[in-house]
């Protein structure tokens, strides 16, 4: 015991200073820091003897620059616990399913207790610190965390620190009018304040939860609501709201999870005359956060949900010598990737990777294609207008193009078509989007040319997830991505989910299609096998390291994107191909020969011919 104190001394000495003074810049309050650090030292010696060896392996290799998640190695896929098996125990008996995946990194979709109809996806929490009973008790959390690891597997969880549900026990006790509680939130009594603040702050939910407020009639307030009506915004002024989210936070480390997802985190702090985005106090908490897990529960990283414009978004891996996040999505290359598939047109992602390429190789990205939300078309519209296109024409084109209005065969949903901007998001499957749901729904109305078309489909589904796990950063996947899951139209039978476009690629895990597998010759195996090929050659080539070199290379063809990839004297280029026609990469790199990765031919790279949406990863021969 007295060796485990002085461990969490020596890490609480490291941060003290710089933590009382944050915690004293925004809160003044030193008391509730003294609270702090003592529920810190309590969290710190309750931590399992395991997960304690656990942070003392990865404290020591991250200092010693070899981070647990900055190697080759790490393949995330997140899921919703009722929609892969049901329940917590469910998911620990399917693992060897996920193994078979090759994911070492579980995002498990919200899994704390909500009301059912009232829970935005999980994302209204009614009680941290306790699992949906559907889904299973905290005991089976933690059971499954240790079954995790293991067999060396990370298990990730939203933390929604944003907002309780109008359930949580804090809420129903503001609405009972306990004066401590309102102050947990934001209540005003009339609509002066509200009215100021909806003329700086935009909407997050325009057609499904308009507004930022919501009135409560029973008790005469209105209550701040950025998401849905039934998500109140916890009040980070109140030293109580964030002392207690912080030991919920700690709560749950406590169980297990290595990765916390913060949740919509630019949104925590309100103020007055601004957009409540992304505020200078947001920064102060991430970073007190990064502390108290460093100081209590060092293993953990935290993965930062900045769904914001680029310039917005690399300020929350905070600076080198003050981190705030450890990963952050890769949420701007996203939506551009889909650009770029809608326009053939590879320029603006190029643009995209190099910016990203020119941050420090310390900032590791969480990259994807797909995940449980929408699609913001939250592109580079600046860069963009140099090239013709206009903001608004432009995303009524994407949308226009990804709902198959274009003669196309990509299938999906708009989402918040807001009525006053004109502007909707996009919803679908990487598969539905890529065009494999309407070529099969073709097939089976026997119509044969639809086999062109699939094969078609399935060749870029299997391009973007190459270009995806070439990127810099880990990649992860989106459940039933890895078998080409499409669209699930069930959701508009269901009247808690009809009016929530989003529930449209959030359907369940069709175990049947996995049957599939054992078919060389379904669409299935065809994603699947292929998938699986380039997550061994990623996990065993050191150069997808994420501090590796990465850099864009020119092809001189504007629909195929050139990654370069350099380290420790291994050098690798992929290229993609966007577009439904063969096309040639007009390059010539005559640094030796190269080794096509999938195929194993040795190549001169000089005008590389690629099929059409077809990519090939080379790497320039030892010798
Ligand atoms: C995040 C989630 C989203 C949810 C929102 C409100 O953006 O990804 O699904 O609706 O937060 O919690």
């Amino acid at each position: 015991m007295g060796e485990d104190r002085t461990l969490f001394d020596r890490r609480l000495e490291k941060h003290r200073d710089e933590l009382r003074w944050l915690y004293m810049e925004l809160y003044d309050n030193g008391s509730m820091f003294a609270e702090l650090c003592d529920r810190m030292e309590q969290f710190y010696l309750e931590r399992d003897a395991k997960l304690r060896d656990r942070d003392h392996v990865r404290e020591a290799e991250a200092e010693a620059g070899s981070a647990w998640y900055k190697g080759n190695d790490l393949l995330g896929m997140m899921l919703y616990v009722d929609n892969f098996a049901g329940t917590l125990k469910g998911v620990e008996e399917r693992l060897d399913y996920i193994q078979k995946c090759n994911v070492n990194v579980l995002h498990l979709m919200p899994f704390l207790k909500t009301e059912k109809g009232k829970s935005d996806g999980g994302y209204a929490v009614s009680d941290f610190r306790r699992v949906n009973d559907e889904l299973g008790t905290m005991k089976d959390l933690a059971h499954l965390a240790n079954t995790c690891h293991e067999k060396g597997i990370n298990v990730c969880m939203d933390f929604v620190m944003n907002h309780t549900s109008e359930c949580h026990e804090w809420a129903r006790r503001a609405r009972a009018g306990e004066g401590e509680y309102m102050s947990r939130y934001f209540f005003y009594e009339n609509e002066t304040i509200p009215r100021q603040f909806e003329q700086t702050v935009p909407q997050v939910f325009p057609t499904t939860a308009p507004g930022n407020f919501t009135w409560l009639p029973q008790i005469g307030h209105y209550v701040m609501t950025t998401f849905y009506p039934y998500q109140w915004d916890l009040n980070y002024r109140n030293p109580r709201v964030f002392n207690e989210m912080m030991y919920n936070f700690l709560y749950l480390a406590n169980q297990g999870i290595d990765i916390f997802r913060i949740d919509a985190v630019p949104y925590i702090w309100k103020e007055l005359g601004t957009s409540c985005r992304n505020l200078r106090q947001v920064h102060t908490i991430v970073r007190m956060m990064r502390m108290i897990a460093e100081i209590v529960c060092p293993g953990i990283l935290l993965l930062g949900e900045v769904v914001m414009e680029p310039e917005k978004v690399a300020p929350y891996f905070g600076t080198i010598e003050k981190p705030e996040c450890h990963m952050l999505y890769n949420v701007t290359t996203m939506a551009t990737t889909w650009h770029t598939v809608a326009t053939r047109d590879v320029r603006l992602l190029k643009k995209q990777l190099d910016t990203i390429c020119a941050l420090p190789k310390d900032y590791v990205f969480l990259n994807y294609l797909r995940c449980h939300d929408d699609i913001g078309w939250g592109l580079d519209y600046d860069f963009l207008a140099r090239q013709g296109f206009e903001e608004c024409a432009h995303k009524q084109y994407l949308n226009a193009y990804f709902l198959g209005k274009a003669g196309n065969s990509s299938r999906g949903e708009l989402y918040n078509d807001d009525p006053v901007t004109g502007d909707a998001r996009f919803c679908g499957t990487t598969a539905s989007m890529c065009g494999i749901e309407a070529a099969e729904r073709g097939l089976r109305q026997g119509c044969p040319k639809e086999e062109t078309e699939l094969a078609q489909a399935i060749s870029l589904d299997v391009m973007l997830h190459a270009y995806m796990f070439f990127l810099s950063g880990n990649p992860i996947l989106y459940s039933g991505d890895e078998v080409a899951q499409k669209n699930d139209y069930s959701y508009r039978e269901d009247p808690w989910k009809a009016d929530d476009s989003r529930y449209i690629h959030r359907g369940r895990m069709d175990w049947e299609a996995l049957e599939r597998l054992k078919d060389a010759d379904s669409t299935e195996s065809r994603i699947f096998y292929p998938l699986a090929r380039l997550e061994e050659i990623r996990r065993t080539s050191k150069v997808f390291v994420t501090n590796a070199d990465v850099w864009t290379v020119e092809t001189g063809d504007d629909s195929v994107l050139g990654i370069g990839r350099c380290f420790e004297g291994e050098k690798v280029v992929g290229l993609f191909n966007f577009c439904e026609n063969d096309k040639t990469a007009w390059i010539s790199e005559t640094d030796g020969m190269y080794e096509d990765l999938l195929s194993g031919v040795r190549m001169q790279m000089v005008n590389v011919k690629l099929p059409a949406y077809g990519f090939r990863y080379l790497r320039r021969c030892a010798c």
